[in-house]
């Protein structure tokens, strides 16, 4: 019984960690770029565009209710999110991420865990923010040295 009770208590500290994880995303080291790409191409351009130019029309509600996918450039707002919000996001999905927060939500922006390793998300989001122009990469750097 005590040696039950300690493991739990284990494996909620552990869960509590993993919950304040800090992840950094690797945009200038060119082999997670390069996986990165190919990541995104595979799971992410079928819906925000192979250029990272999101759906058109983006910023308007679709019939069915549910928003559309936004642009990965930074005429969106992708860069306003710090590395651990996107990463929290892409691993887990806008709906369980909502849910957490008390707020029910139905969303197209699917977790991607299951298909995808920690990793492959983390060069998908190296990727784009690799392609960000440099004023763009400096204000999310700070952003993110301020969480
Ligand atoms: C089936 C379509 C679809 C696919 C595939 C998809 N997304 Fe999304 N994504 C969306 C939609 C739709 C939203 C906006 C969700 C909303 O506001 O409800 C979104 C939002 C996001 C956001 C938040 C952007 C912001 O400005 O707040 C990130 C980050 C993101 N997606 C990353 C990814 C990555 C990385 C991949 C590939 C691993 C991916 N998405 C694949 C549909 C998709």
């Amino acid at each position: 019984m005590k040696s039950a009770t300690i493991t739990l208590a284990v494996l909620g500290l552990a869960q509590a960690a993993a919950a304040q994880q800090a992840v950094t995303i690797p945009y200038q080291d060119a082999e997670a770029i390069a996986l990165g790409e190919a990541v995104y191409a595979d799971h992410c351009a079928s819906c925000h565009g192979a250029g990272l130019e999101g759906e058109p029309d983006w910023r308007t509600v679709k019939e069915n209710g549910l928003r559309p996918a936004p642009p990965h450039d930074e005429t969106g707002h992708t860069w306003h999110h710090s590395d651990d919000q996107l990463f929290d996001l892409t691993k887990h999905g806008l709906t369980a991420v909502l849910a957490r927060r008390g707020i029910e939500y139905e969303s197209d922006m699917i977790g991607f865990g299951d298909v995808l390793s920690d990793e492959e998300i983390l060069a998908a989001l190296a990727y784009i923010k690799s392609t960000w122009p440099d004023r763009v990469i400096e204000m999310h750097d700070k952003m993110n040295a301020s969480q």
